[in-house]
């Protein structure tokens, strides 16, 4: 299973609505479908590396309730231990997802709930758990302060660290020291950089600038162009990986990152792993859903071994 991958981050409830647009404010339009499922940023990540066979822990709040039991159900099922602080004061988060249903698109309104409560005191709490990972990866769904606190003590341990820096934001500079890789898409490569993204040249110059700003490697995520691999010595593009018609997106950037994770903790070359995690995201999209989308290792393998 490799070296074990810790997880900080995310679960809420996702509430996915298809339909043909929005609705425009003061206006009511019919669906053609919704559905219940687990999502948040950091749990489908887990999901995704626990799916893959890496010895994955999730660490997170969550509040005392029914969407508290969705999250441990599915952890159970793919295999991710869970480190939760109990929040019965607050609740466990959802997160509203409109699906356009002619391209599969999405737009999100996500709220954390008992995420974000996440305190710098509760990472000290598990300081040994990050300490113990081989890779350890956040996000920026819960508070800023605790996604510092942890890639301190990940870094100071030796630990792989990679921010997967979304949803978008603006982030203190000392943070890009603390990152081995940084995984931004498009858009929050220009949030992070000022520079709009929209080439593969593009994406090098953004890639280049959170160099400087001292992050190890840049992983550019860049949709059915693939993704940069990005670093002081070489940059690589490396394709998309096509396993059928597109579904659903939202969630690829999860699954390429949990893919990620799972492939670095293997002791997989850096290049390979993107590719490895390009083949995950690949299949994601093929799927409803986020966390449910996510493939097992041997669907990744018989993908890669017939593209
Ligand atoms: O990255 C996709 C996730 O973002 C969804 O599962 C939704 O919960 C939002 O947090
Ligand atoms: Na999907």
């Amino acid at each position: 299973a490799g070296k074990p991958v810790v997880i900080l981050g995310v679960f809420v409830a996702d509430t996915a609505y298809r339909a043909g647009r929005q609705p425009r404010m003061g206006e009511t339009i019919l669906g053609n479908s919704f559905k219940l499922g687990p999502g948040g940023k950091g749990s489908n990540q887990a999901v995704a590396a626990g799916k893959l066979g890496a010895d994955t822990t999730f660490l997170t709040r969550l509040g005392v309730d029914a969407f508290a039991d969705m999250a441990r159900h599915t952890w159970q099922a793919a295999g991710v231990k869970a480190a939760v602080i109990d929040t019965p004061e607050s609740y466990t988060g959802a997160a509203y997802i409109f699906v356009e249903e002619t391209t599969g698109n999405n737009a999100i309104i996500v709220s954390p709930g008992a995420a974000m409560l996440i305190s710098p005191a509760d990472i000290d709490a598990h300081a040994g758990l990050i300490r113990s990972a081989g890779v350890f990866v956040t996000q920026l769904e819960q508070p800023i302060e605790a996604a510092l606190r942890a890639l301190e003590i990940a870094r100071g341990a030796g630990v792989t660290t990679i921010l997967n820096p979304a949803p978008a934001a603006r982030l203190p500079d000392r943070i890009y020291a603390l990152c081995d890789y940084v995984t931004p898409n498009e858009t929050e490569a220009e949030e992070l950089t000022g520079i709009k993204v929209s080439s593969i040249d593009d994406a090098r110059r953004a890639a280049d600038s959170l160099l400087e700003k001292g992050v190890g490697a840049v992983i550019v995520t860049l949709g059915e162009k693939g993704a940069l691999l990005h670093t002081k010595d070489r940059s690589d593009h490396v394709g998309a990986v096509n396993a059928g018609p597109v579904v659903e997106t939202t969630g690829a950037g999860d699954a390429f990152n949990g893919g990620l994770a799972a492939a670095l903790a293997k002791g997989v070359e850096p290049l390979q792993a993107v590719n490895f995690a390009c083949a995950v995201a690949g299949i994601s999209v093929t799927r409803p859903g986020t966390a449910p989308s996510m493939p097992t290792l041997q669907e990744v393998e018989a993908l890669l071994a017939r593209t």
